[in-house]
């Protein structure tokens, strides 16, 4: 069965909307492990849009199932690794004028500075998983530079329907096999939401699947109700 990865960016991205200390991420990791997440997932971007250095501190210390960090291979947040320490890292592209992480890591194209980031942050103790598209020569790559694990860009297979998305799905289960068969653990994510994330989560061999958008989205909604009648009834009081 897969394991559930919630990512808290966004709750973060709220916060930053008005920079002061609410949401807070790491109450919404802690609220994510009391209802069943295996791991919490965060991103710290080059720009700090959302997640900031000390929600990572915090949650090295508060987080008490899987910690996995999303970091582009830049030298200074993988120093930032290196001292937290944090269970897992998965390597991403970053491009400051994106709204999300677009495409997978090119391997192929970056390959000694994959492979140099891999070696430093396994020398520290962590767990690399690398997010690929499931294009095999990138697959192949990623097994020759010894990555642990590849998590599968499940962006394109979210964005489409039907026969396309179809043909996206049968993508993702030929690459989970090439990932498998390499001796590599297979993660998936990106888009993935309450209608599509169950025949990812069912691919042979599918051991995590991060999730952060509609999660957070759906806690809006699932949320809003009770903190009016909270609001109403302090105001009434
Ligand atoms: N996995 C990776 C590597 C990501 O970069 C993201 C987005 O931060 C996710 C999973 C989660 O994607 P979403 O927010 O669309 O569920």
């Amino acid at each position: 069965m897969a394991e559930l990865g919630v990512n808290i960016d966004h709750v973060a991205t709220v916060r930053e909307a008005r920079k002061t200390r609410e949401p807070d991420p790491v109450w919404a990791a802690a609220l994510a492990e009391l209802g069943g997440a295996d791991g919490i997932t965060l991103h710290l971007r080059e720009d700090r849009r959302h997640i900031q250095d000390r929600d990572l501190i915090v949650m090295k210390e508060t987080v008490a199932c899987k910690l996995n960090l999303e970091l582009a291979c830049e030298d200074d947040v993988l120093a930032i690794a290196c001292k937290v320490k944090p269970d897992q890292v998965t390597l991403v592209p970053e491009r400051r004028e994106e709204i999300t992480t677009e495409g997978g890591l090119d391997v192929i194209g970056n390959r000694s500075k994959v492979e140099k980031a891999i070696d430093q942050l396994r020398a520290a103790g962590m767990i690399v998983s690398l997010f690929l598209d499931p294009d095999e020569a990138q697959l192949q790559a990623a097994a020759e530079i010894n990555a642990d694990a590849v998590e599968l860009h499940t962006g394109k297979y979210s964005l489409t329907k039907g026969g396309v998305q179809h043909a996206e799905l049968e993508k993702l289960i030929a690459a989970g096999q090439f990932v498998r068969s390499a001796g590599m653990t297979l993660h998936a994510g990106h888009g993935l939401d309450y209608r599509n994330a169950k025949p990812v989560a069912s691919i042979e061999g599918m051991c995590e699947l991060n999730i952060g958008h509609s999660i957070v989205g759906r806690a809006i909604m699932v949320g809003m109700q009770q903190a009016v009648r909270e609001m109403k009834q302090l105001i009434s009081d």
